[in-house]
């Protein structure tokens, strides 16, 4: 069975081919980071603009590189949400245009989802497991049962985790994306110089506004001092602060829902304290923590393709080839789907 992963949610272009679930036969990305980097984040209207302009050259390379034509793909499966709603327009009409011309069903897939399968595609994962979601848009902690049944156990009250490495790189001046920078400086910091508040926020839930505002204001503060600050202390502070709340909260679930394994998902999965740290926390509790391969970090087609395939084997029937209508596609919640 062979599907073609489509995904434009944010500065991504992507098309892949996956062969019976497992097999990436291309998963080629065209990142437009660089282009989004001068305004200091992703421009909806610039990216839509540029997803347009390569979308079908991609697929051409991703059909090439796999040594396949359209009359070999058996279903598509593309992003539906969340995402910037223009971007991912480009990768739904596109998936559209060929599923009418060609009459291949169209499998929509959540993004969330797909970040999660990535995992699938690299390791022996066994169900049910905790999935730890964390991306420049979500944080949340989701049980997934034997069924391939989703059940998010809570999220972020205020700021996702991606968000605030982000904001705190920006009032910093570090650049853009700021989760990769902030991640290496940390490294050359001291965690222990600058207090970082622990949110205290119940359940499942997660707070990160509290944590990134107080680096905002310890800058400001300093700057109005015209006194010097260390940003690889802050970074440090900030980073230990934030990973020892989400492997804290992730362990209790995995606890609490007698799971075995744990996975990470999302642009933030690529963050080597978070990794390092929740391998090793999971282990003294028994539990088997896996993540991606950096490049199955970064949004791409061939997660998507992976998250489309167990969406055909254990999916509502009535729901897999769902009518891609575009109401509400930005909003649309986890467990709708
Ligand atoms: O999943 P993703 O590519 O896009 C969304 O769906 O949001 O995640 C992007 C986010 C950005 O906020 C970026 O700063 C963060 O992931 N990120 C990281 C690291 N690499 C990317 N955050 C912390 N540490 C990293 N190494
Ligand atoms: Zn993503």
């Amino acid at each position: 069975m062979i599907i073609l992963g489509i995904e434009t949610s944010c500065d991504e272009t992507s098309i892949s081919v996956l062969k019976d679930g497992k097999e990436m036969l291309s998963n080629h990305i065209s990142s437009q980071i660089d282009i989004h980097k001068e305004y200091g984040g992703v421009v909806p209207e610039i990216a839509s603009r540029h997803h347009i302009k390569n979308i079908a050259t991609i697929m051409e390379i991703s059909l090439k590189e796999a040594g396949i034509t359209l009359d070999d793909i058996d279903y598509i499966a593309v992003t539906y949400a969340p995402g910037l709603i223009g971007a991912l327009l480009v990768g739904i009409s596109f998936a559209k245009g060929i599923s009418y011309g060609r009459d291949i069903p169209i499998i929509p897939v959540h993004h969330i989802k797909g970040h999660i399968y990535a995992n699938f595609l690299e390791h022996k994962v066994e169900l049910p497991l905790i999935a730890l979601v964390v991306s420049g848009g979500h944080t949340n902690i989701i049980y997934l049962d034997e069924n391939h049944k989703f059940t998010n156990l809570g999220g972020t009250l205020d700021d996702a985790v991606g968000e605030s490495y982000d904001k705190v790189a920006r009032v910093m001046g570090l650049g853009y994306p700021g989760g990769p920078i902030i991640d290496k400086l940390a490294y050359e910091g001291d965690s222990n110089n600058i207090p970082m508040p622990e949110p205290r926020v119940g359940g499942y839930d997660f707070s990160f506004s509290g944590v990134k505002t107080s680096v905002i204001n310890y800058v400001n503060k300093m700057n109005m001092k015209q006194e010097e600050y260390n940003p690889a202390d802050i970074a440090a502070s900030f980073q230990t602060r934030v990973v020892d709340i989400l492997c804290k909260k992730t362990l209790v679930a995995a606890k609490e829902k007698k799971v075995k394994n744990i996975v990470i998902a999302g642009g933030v999965a690529a963050n080597s304290l978070l990794r390092k740290e929740l391998l090793e926390r999971g282990k003294l509790e028994g539990i088997e923590v896996f993540y991606p391969s950096m490049i199955m970090c970064t949004d791409n087609a061939g997660m998507i393709a992976a998250a489309g395939y167990y969406k055909l084997k254990f999916g509502d029937k009535n729901k897999v080839f769902a009518n891609l209508k575009l109401n509400g596609i930005a909003n649309m919640e986890i467990e709708e789907d």
